[in-house]
């Protein structure tokens, strides 16, 4: 038997990133991964490969569109899918191996299989059967645990152990995954030609960004969205603002619509492999046709097979770990980080919860733990699409909600000179901050580069910091920095650049 003071189930950011700073920290630590690469669901069919192929897309929108207004004749640009796919399969494995060598270089030993709980201090590692991925759908995303499997693997004790098993595609009863035609986030991140028509159910994160992918390459993509916004959580401002960006690419939007059901295999009208049959809000029917449907309607928290019941790790009524405000379980010594758990399932999100629960854990152990806490406040959501969308705190909607006093500055990136110059001018930051203390509360941002922008504000929010903080830090020019100082500027109403 081996013996650890951490075990930490589950690969991924919020797994891999406990497991190097419990090391770190001088704790013997193990981690069992189901197999394959390290990286979890972001770096092997997530975050990362979809960004590759973002910018695969954007590069070939960018040449087909805008080379000609620099001068630059490329002719008519084509696009190899595979050698754009390989790349990305590149950029993956240079993650993934990365995560692999700080598991070395910090001595955390990795098991391959499935983790699975048998007491308090026990993880077995359940050799994963061939064929067990998705035994549960076709959406391959979807993996089983072989939850009842007979045992016998090697087992593990444990002083402390960290679930961070993360989460699975939902599956739509009505538009069940195929793993053909109707697919999950992981199968459309694997088209082997661009789909002349994609309709994406749900026109959420993953819709938005794969849909983007595919309607810069030439797809006619419809996002069907049962709600009557897209970007659920976001604000009405920044989600209108996005789907007027996002339709002058091409996208429609079907919004306050339900899909009924789909019908595949080349029976759909116009040669198309499907049809998906949608009622619109009026209660008319809409019909749809498609080469591929990719669902996206959300995530599930992945539990299955790691005996928990057994152990008596209580569930939420989402199904989620339940776990109190450090991370801890309802069960003495286990510990939960990420999309397992409640709130937004972000990698970001998962891998501070890791950090913050290895600190928690050492100090319990006697060992050197320092401040093991995450700002739930101040976490940033993104969106990378083209433009880029970027939140970070409360929204005017909530604050509206709230009934908070609070002030806001708005400033076009159209109105600065190196948006200008890289001819990306849609959208603006706002920044709101508490109409007594100038304290910033929260920030929307719709343009280019929103992802790191967003950056400064969260910086100002963690330090409690108003929006005078940044309207008086020098800002270098001409940078798309500026726009978020004059953001502040305008929350005091004197913005240089723009009326205020
Ligand atoms: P999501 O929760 O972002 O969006 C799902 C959308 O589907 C919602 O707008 C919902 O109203 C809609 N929907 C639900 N049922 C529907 C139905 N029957 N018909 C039509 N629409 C329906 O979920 P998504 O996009 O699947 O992403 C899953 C998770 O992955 C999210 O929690 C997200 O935070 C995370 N993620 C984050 C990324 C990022 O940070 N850039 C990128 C990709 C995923």
């Amino acid at each position: 038997m081996d013996e650890f003071d951490v075990v930490v189930i589950g690969g991924g950011p919020g797994g891999y990133v406990a497991a190097i700073r419990a090391a770190q920290l001088g704790l013997s630590v193990a981690l069992v991964d189901k197999g394959g690469a390290l990286g979890g669901t972001c770096l092997n069919v997530g975050c990362i490969p979809s960004k590759a192929l973002l910018d695969s897309s954007e590069f070939f929108a960018r040449a087909r569109d805008e080379a000609g207004r620099h001068g630059i004749s490329l002719g008519k640009p084509k696009i190899d899918v595979s050698v754009m796919m390989k790349r990305k399969a590149e950029v993956v494995k240079k993650l993934t191996g990365g995560v692999a060598s700080l598991m070395k270089m910090n001595g955390v030993k990795v098991y391959t299989g499935l983790g699975r709980l048998t007491g308090p201090n026990t993880v077995e590692v359940v050799a994963r059967e061939a064929g067990a991925d998705g035994a549960n759908s076709k959406g391959s995303g979807g993996r089983d645990a072989g939850a009842g499997s007979s045992g016998g693997g090697q087992v593990l004790t444990a002083k402390r152990v960290v679930l961070a098993s993360g989460s699975e595609p939902v599956e739509l009863p009505v538009v069940p995954f195929d793993g053909e035609t109707v697919v999950d986030s992981t199968g459309a991140l694997e088209f082997d030609t661009v789909p002349k028509e994609l309709v994406v159910v749900g026109g959420g994160v993953i819709g938005l960004e794969l849909g983007s992918v595919w309607a810069r390459l030439g797809a006619k993509v419809t996002v069907i969205e049962v709600l009557p916004q897209i970007m659920n959580g976001w604000d009405s401002r920044t989600a209108a603002l996005m789907k007027r960006e996002l339709g002058k690419q091409g996208i429609e939007f079907l919004l306050s619509t339900k899909v009924t059901g789909v019908e595949t295999g080349g029976k759909a009208g116009g040669g198309r492999k499907a049809t998906v049959t949608a009622t619109a809000k009026d209660g008319s029917d809409v019909k749809v046709t498609a080469d591929k449907v990719l669902v996206a309607v959300g995530r599930r928290p992945y539990t299955k097979g790691l005996g928990l019941e057994a152990v008596g790790v209580t569930l939420d009524d989402q199904g989620r770990v339940k776990t109190d405000v450090r991370g801890a379980t309802s069960v003495d010594g286990i510990w939960a980080v990420g999309d397992v758990t409640a709130g937004p399932m972000l990698a970001h999100k998962a891998s501070d919860e890791g950090m913050a629960v290895a600190e928690r854990i050492a100090k319990v152990l006697g060992g050197a733990g320092g401040a093991g806490r995450v700002n739930y406040e101040t976490i940033p959501n993104v969106i990378y699409t083209w433009p880029e969308a970027a939140s970070v705190g409360k929204t005017e909607d909530e604050l509206k909600a709230e009934g908070v006093a609070y002030r806001s500055g708005s400033f076009p990136f159209a109105a600065n000179g190196r948006a200008l110059a890289m001819e990306a001018v849609s959208g603006s930051v706002r920044i709101l901050a508490d109409e007594a203390s100038d304290r910033v509360l929260g920030a929307q941002i719709v343009g280019p580069w929103a992802s790191d922008l967003i950056a400064e504000i969260v910086t100002v929010m963690e330090f409690g910091g108003s929006a005078e903080d940044v309207a008086r830090t020098v800002h270098a020019h001409p940078t798309l920095s500026e726009v978020v100082r004059e953001a502040a500027l305008g929350v005091d109403g004197r913005m240089i650049h723009a009326k205020n």
